[in-house]
């Protein structure tokens, strides 16, 4: 072992025991408790992380900036607790929160979507969720990776992969695939680098790195969080939601962001009409299984894991512990033209999103205070100018391109909302409504663009391992506004399963 490491394990492990809760895989619960049991302080909390961060992070390459404010929030959150003398401030008062780095916060961090092109940018104000957050009194500890411009400059770019921060890595193996695009929020969670996270979702980019992670993943209906500040993709299907290590974590985050934003008014006036009085947490229920009706689809889902695979034996043997929980099965359904949903070229996705992605990302650009690129031309024009910074020669940028050629949302692009829209309807929707179903579940989260180009809600929870300690979810998704019932049913099987373990990598490193 060479000394810069063992000195870095040294130092590691001193954060790790400067206090005596064990902070690692602690729900915000027990977290909360410790704090009120003056166990454990915010700062102590913090400084655990920032020592993990700089142990890890060489390796894992999740974070890409942490905030040089986050101490003195910390001691503030501290203090705040001591004037209250006990009195419960909240579930995410003092809790340290990192944050895809595309969403807008107004302090020292830059809000970039990994790029160099936005780095130097000055947002106008906070996004509305971090607006929400802080306002929670959660302590914002720093800006996480993604795969870059969410993917949206190239198909080449592999998953986790952007120009500042290089590949980020999945730390529980396959091949160190994260999955993307929010793959360094559920990487720096899954490896106990923070205590909860946020990512945001187009297409999949919540739930697949939640599930190759071994972490929880809400993707909340599209309107129930405001996208206002939050660098986007296309507000058809752009949503902001919660990666943590549990649902309870998850929901308690998912309770201090959502809300009507005039920033996104259309959308989360429809979306705030579905928030429950007294929030989401009143449905952590472990009893939550009984009497709801699932509906099993496998294929083409399940298609997507070898016959053998333990991910494919553990989901038969989950589903009949859903029915022993409680919940009636409603097995083998299928989604009406599934083939067409999942093809980006056949139900329209991909002419819809070029055409969005061109009109809002230029929107976002104009609203800078400061930026050095102020449309999609200056970036494309940036890249090609700083080819070796942006690793043009191997990933190019054919989607901006695309992109840019498009002209707003004319006759083809309707059409293709349209489509999308009468799939959704005679697909997932009749499905869920004909069999009366609470929820659909199905293995691993290949479901992610059925829910996507309709804008509906769902939650991946760890479901399992294979041989080689790679992990797979289960996903619970439903029709919009249906987060109570998902919340209730994915509580109560996480509850009776307890699956999640941290990454085996990581252990065997704190205990040398
Ligand atoms: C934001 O980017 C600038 C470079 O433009 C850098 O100097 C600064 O340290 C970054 N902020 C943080 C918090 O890392
Ligand atoms: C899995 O089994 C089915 C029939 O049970 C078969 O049609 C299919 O080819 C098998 N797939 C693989 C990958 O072996
Ligand atoms: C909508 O989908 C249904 C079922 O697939 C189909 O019969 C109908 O023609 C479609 N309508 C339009 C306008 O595309």
């Amino acid at each position: 072992m060479n000394i810069v490491f063992f000195l870095s394990a040294f130092l590691f492990f001193i954060g790790a025991n400067s206090s005596q809760f064990p902070i690692d895989e602690a729900t915000v619960a027990e977290i909360q408790h410790a704090f009120s049991q003056n166990k454990l302080t915010s700062r102590e909390l913090l400084d655990h992380y920032l020592n993990k961060i700089d142990f890890l992070n060489p390796v894992l390459k999740s974070v890409l900036e942490v905030n040089p404010d986050a101490r003195a929030q910390a001691e503030a959150a501290d203090r705040e607790r001591e004037l209250a003398g006990g009195k419960a401030l909240g579930e995410l008062h003092g809790i340290p929160v990192l944050l895809k780095d595309s969403i807008g916060t107004k302090d020292r961090l830059n809000t970039t979507a990994g790029s160099f092109a936005l780095l130097g940018s000055v947002v106008p104000r906070d996004a509305k969720v971090v607006h929400r957050l802080r306002n929670a009194g959660a302590v914002i500890l720093g800006k996480t990776s993604l795969t870059e411009w969410y993917g949206s400059r190239s198909m080449k770019i592999p998953h986790g992969w952007c120009a500042r921060g290089g590949q980020a890595l999945n730390p529980y193996g396959k091949g160190g695939d994260p999955c993307g695009s929010s793959s360094g929020s559920a990487i720096s969670v899954a490896a106990n680098m923070a205590a909860v996270s946020l990512g945001t979702e187009t297409d999949g980019s919540i739930l697949c790195p939640a599930d190759y992670n071994s972490v929880v993943g809400i993707k909340p209906t599209v309107g129930l969080t405001s996208r206002a500040g939050v660098i986007p993709i296309s507000p058809r299907q752009d949503t902001i939601g919660p990666i943590c290590r549990t649902v309870s974590d998850a929901v308690y985050v998912l309770d201090a962001i959502v809300g009507f934003d005039p920033m996104d008014s259309e959308a989360t006036k429809v979306g705030s009409q579905f928030i429950p009085s007294g929030g989401y947490k009143q449905f952590l229920k472990r009893d939550g299984l009984t009497g709801k009706r699932l509906g099993i689809v496998r294929h083409p889902f399940s298609d997507l894991y070898a016959n053998e695979s333990t991910a494919i034996q553990s989901f038969e043997h989950h589903v009949k512990l859903l029915r022993k929980s409680g919940a009636t099965i409603v097995d083998n359904l299928q989604i009406s033209n599934v083939a067409a949903i999942l093809n980006p070229y056949e139900s329209g996705e991909l002419v819809a999103m070029i055409a969005e992605f061109k009109l809002t990302i230029n929107d976002y650009l104009k609203n800078l205070i400061q930026s050095p690129v102020r449309s999609l031309a200056d970036i494309i024009a940036f890249n090609n100018n700083h080819p070796e910074l942006e690793n043009m020669k191997e990933y190019g940028q054919d989607a901006f391109l695309l992109s840019e050629q498009t002209e707003g949302i004319g006759e083809a692009e309707k059409a293709a909302i349209s489509m999308m829209e009468n799939l959704s309807r005679h697909g997932f929707e009749e499905m869920m409504k004909t069999y009366n179903l609470d929820a659909m579940v199905t293995l691993g989260t290949g479901a992610e663009t059925v829910l996507a180009i309709g804008g509906y809600p769902a939650i991946s929870v760890p479901a399992g391992y294979e041989g080689n300690g790679e992990p797979f979810g289960i996903l619970f998704s439903g029709l919009k506004g249906t987060e109570p019932k998902l919340i209730e049913i994915a509580y109560a099987y996480e509850q009776a399963t307890m699956v999640r373990r941290p990454p085996p990598l990581l252990s065997d490193l704190s205990s040398l």
